[in-house]
């Protein structure tokens, strides 16, 4: 079971992300405004003094990863894919992709993450976009149901054990209805059977977070 971050006391988090972010659009998704970093170090440095002592991740929250671009870009172009739908952004991270399934008329979005940080930013973040993001501060993967008519996950294959465990919960959704949707740029835990490619993207990307100036990222579904 994965450790679920309690909520910090007050506007600590927000004080947190407002002071090492600043405002802006993810390459691919100009329709989208968020609190990110513009570089990593100078953050990372902050983050280890102000989350450490209170035992918390590191600020994926932060960036734009690539494979969550990919899958908002994809749903803000085929915006009936989740007009109308309940969708889920698992492991949301800034809450991007939410934030793309509310814009495109959603009718009710929501964003699970287990890093209280994350969870403040997803909260701000919708609001910059003046959209409703239900965030749960809830690891989901323990769930043995799937409410949801459309679940999208974005860049969660970078480590073995959650991308296994991601993935067998994600294929439970499938068997149980939804529509689910994961991108990914070629992570060394990416799965390598049951996934039918729907898109692909090539996204900017910084040297300093990817080692690269761009990434292809794909979005799959998944179909068994
Ligand atoms: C690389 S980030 C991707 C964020 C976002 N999807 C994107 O593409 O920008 C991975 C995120 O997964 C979250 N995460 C890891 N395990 C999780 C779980 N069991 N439930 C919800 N979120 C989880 C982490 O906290 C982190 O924010």
């Amino acid at each position: 079971m994965s450790t679920i971050h309690p909520p910090l006391a007050g506007d600590a988090a927000l004080a947190f992300i407002r002071a090492n972010t600043v405002l802006s659009q993810p390459p691919v998704c100009p329709e989208i405004t968020l609190y990110l970093a513009t570089e990593i170090t100078p953050l990372w440095e902050a983050t280890e003094a102000f989350l450490a002592e209170k035992n918390l991740p590191p600020p994926f929250w932060a960036f734009a990863w690539v494979g969550g671009q990919a899958l908002s870009r994809y749903v803000l172009d085929n915006p009936d894919l989740v007009a109308g739908k309940r969708v889920l952004d698992f492991a949301a991270g800034c809450g991007m992709t939410a934030i793309a399934a509310a814009l495109c008329g959603a009718a009710r979005s929501e964003a699970a993450e287990i890093d209280a940080v994350a969870a403040a930013s997803i909260t701000v973040n919708a609001e910059v976009n003046g959209v409703q993001v239900e965030v749960l501060l809830d690891d989901v993967l323990e769930r043995t149901d799937c409410p949801w008519d459309v679940v999208m996950a974005g860049d969660v294959c970078y480590e073995r054990p959650m991308a296994e465990k991601v993935f067998a919960w994600l294929r439970r959704c499938a068997a149980a209805g939804a529509v689910v949707l994961l991108a990914d740029p070629g992570r060394d835990y990416l799965p390598t059977t049951g996934l039918m490619k729907v898109a692909g993207y090539t996204i900017p990307t910084s040297l300093e977070l990817e080692n690269r100036t761009s990434r292809d990222a794909v979005v799959y579904r998944i179909v068994g």
